[in-house]
């Protein structure tokens, strides 16, 4: 069994997406979910999936390391093959990405490197996108910015807001971060000197992608 511990900020529509598909199926564990914030509705989805769910309140920590320090203890009494950022909104220091090395990942919506941060969807629209998207990617102490493993792209419509285009991304985010999941609790997946890796073959910018 490989022990996966989801980090989330708030709905966990993503986590729900992931609790379906990968708890307690092919060796996958999903061990605790744990929030930042004790109102984080993916806490009422894990307990009702009979997961830990854990609140590391971030509220009134002014001091990074002070919280990424409890984040970590509570992280590591289960044990975690992987970690599993899912809409956990907060930025992580240098000492937390490097204890979690090669076994955390996030999903970021936009096609990086393009809109990293916040607002994706409205920059998108704003910059009059045609195509847009979300990634899967490991985590590295670069803002967004680490390997590649998997993009979902989505249209931009004429008549669309940053509520359509949410909804549309979200979408494939369901299906892009589950998958994921499994490659890498299959031992398929791993990063590598920077370089995220499926089957021992380096992935390019974009990620695993089919033709
Ligand atoms: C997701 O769309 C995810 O891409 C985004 O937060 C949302 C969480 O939704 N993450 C980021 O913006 C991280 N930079 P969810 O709570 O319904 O899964």
């Amino acid at each position: 069994m490989k022990n996966v511990v989801v980090l989330v900020s708030g709905n966990g529509s993503n986590l729900q997406a992931i609790i379906d598909r990968c708890h307690q199926k092919d060796g996958i564990n999903i061990a605790a979910v744990i929030a930042n914030k004790e109102d984080a509705y993916g806490l009422t989805r894990a307990k009702s999936a009979g997961i830990d769910a854990v609140v590391v309140p971030s509220k009134g920590i002014t001091d990074r390391s002070e919280y990424d320090d409890k984040l970590m203890t509570a992280i590591d009494g289960y044990q975690p093959d992987l970690i599993v950022l899912a809409g956990f909104m907060r930025i992580l220091t240098p000492a937390f990405v490097q204890h979690y090395h090669a076994k955390m990942i996030n999903i970021h919506p936009s096609l990086l490197p393009k809109y990293t941060g916040l607002n994706t969807h409205q920059r998108a629209i704003d910059a009059g996108d045609k195509v847009h998207g979300t990634s899967v990617h490991f985590v590295t102490e670069e803002l967004d910015g680490g390997p590649v493993i998997l993009q979902a792209e989505v249209p931009i419509f004429e008549q669309d807001n940053a509520d359509t285009v949410f909804e549309r991304v979200q979408e494939q985010e369901h299906r892009i971060y589950p998958l994921v999941i499994e490659w890498f609790c299959e031992g398929r997946l791993t990063m590598n000197d920077g370089q995220a890796l499926m089957d021992g073959l380096m992935l390019g910018d974009a990620g695993y992608a089919t033709e």
